[in-house]
């Protein structure tokens, strides 16, 4: 029977929950046509743990869900499996008597204007913002922003529609990309009325991210992870390191500026995600999710502390204790890999790189004949590398030796433009 309801499909996590996981124990709710069109009643004779699929209107109706599904017999758990069933999995733990961050924790942070108008009133320091409905809107509040600003909408994510633009940057341009209606995300999410948009100061400073595994409130794993991004308009993660390294003495404020935000969030059990710049020596609120970190940060933080979040994080959602301490951290490394847009003529170096000492993992996500996209969001990156190390810094190291061993020739072909 299944003691597990993950709420928003994803088969890449089901696959990591298998690894812990009794066989049939995880039923998956989505919305009807998100589990159609991913084929995801098929995995469940692929996926051990994958017991079933619930459809329901996750994303089109999650505060309706109580009234319309009946807690199912033997579920002790209700998790987001992504960032679209976020709402609806805290709104079914509150009306199941389960632990969950709480239905309005949830919704702040599936939604940037909310979180924003949170951290104004909790004195969080964070860029300047506002809504904005057109392009004068946007070109109007950039005109108040002399080292640029930032478009983002305001309910995606993976970087999709976010753009960091120089002074006198074309923003008509740029609102008709941030508004444009994306089809990457689309496989996960129900293609509905489009984003609504900020536009942001842009902070200047180094990225990291905060990860919290939170029990009532109270936080029983913290983690800082430093990131590598892209430079330029599309500002793409190319890399994190797990923990940052110490220098500039900026991990002890940042996870007391995390804590502030979920305190003033009310958040109670559950996961947080939170993305910050150090401007002035001061993190300043990028944006926070209420789930899981992506980009395979759950693996460096397994790797680094000997330590797996997902198997506490479901330990503390069906109200178990944790299975065990993090230790002391080593240090866990990931790279992804950009290539130059056009058709792959060939891919070498692989092997090379996975011998590497310290590396724990290579993906290579093209192969000869792929067309390759630049990268504009998170979807268009090619590959990645895993390593550990004695510390952050020698992980990422190893990572990076790696990833250049990797060589991905392309050529121009027709669909290479923009
Ligand atoms: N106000 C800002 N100033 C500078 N960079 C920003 C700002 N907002 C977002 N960014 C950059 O854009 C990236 C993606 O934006 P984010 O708000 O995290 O959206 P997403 O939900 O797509 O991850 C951030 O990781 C950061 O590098
Ligand atoms: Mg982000």
């Amino acid at each position: 029977m299944p003691a597990y309801l993950l709420v928003g499909y994803s088969a890449d996590l089901l696959r990591v929950l298998d690894g812990f996981l009794a066989p049939d124990s995880v039923l998956v709710m989505d919305e009807p046509e998100v589990l159609a069109v991913r084929g995801a009643r098929d995995r469940t004779g692929e996926i051990a743990c994958f017991a079933d699929v619930l459809p329901a209107p996750v994303q089109t109706d999650a505060d309706r869900l109580p009234a319309l599904v009946a807690p199912p017999p033997g579920v002790s758990a209700v998790l987001p499996g992504n960032d679209y069933g976020v709402v609806a999995a805290a709104v079914l733990a509150d009306a199941w008597g389960l632990p969950g961050p709480g239905a309005e924790a949830a919704r702040t942070f599936r939604d940037k204007r909310r979180q924003r108008r949170l951290a104004d009133e909790a004195g969080i320091p964070q860029p300047t913002w506002r809504e904005v409905s057109d392009a004068a809107e946007a070109a109007e509040f950039a005109a108040g922003c002399p080292d640029g600003f930032v478009l983002k909408p305001a309910t995606l994510q993976s970087s999709e529609g976010v753009l960091v633009l120089e002074p006198g940057a074309d923003v008509a341009a740029a609102w008709r990309h941030t508004t444009a209606r994306n089809v990457i995300g689309g496989t996960m999410r129900l293609d509905g009325a489009p984003s609504p948009c900020l536009a942001e100061r842009r902070l200047l400073g180094e990225e990291f991210s905060v990860e919290l595994l939170l029990r009532d409130g109270a936080a029983l794993f913290c983690n800082v992870t430093a990131k590598r991004l892209l430079g330029g308009v599309h500002p793409v993660e190319m890399g994190h390191v797990v923990p940052a390294p110490p220098e500039g003495g900026v991990r002890e404020s940042l996870s007391a500026s995390m804590l502030a935000l979920a305190r003033a969030s009310g958040f109670r059990t559950g996961v947080m995600h939170g993305e910050w710049i150090i401007e002035d020596g001061m993190p300043h609120l990028v944006e926070c999710a209420a789930r899981l970190p992506g980009d395979q940060i759950h693996r460096l933080i397994e790797l680094a502390y000997d330590w797996d979040l997902l198997r506490n994080w479901f330990r503390i959602a069906a109200g178990q204790e944790p299975a065990a301490a993090p230790r002391r951290p080593q240090g866990a490394a990931i790279r992804f890999l950009g290539v130059r847009p056009g058709r792959v003529t060939s891919v070498s170096g692989i092997d090379e790189a996975r011998s590497t000492a310290g590396v724990r993992d290579v993906a290579v996500s093209v192969a000869v004949g792929s067309h390759v996209e630049p990268i504009r969001s998170s979807w268009e990156r090619s590959g990645f590398v895993i390593a550990t190390g004695p510390d952050g810094r020698g992980a990422e190291r190893t990572a990076r030796t790696a990833s250049e061993r990797i060589v991905i020739a392309t050529e121009q072909d027709a669909l290479a433009g923009a």
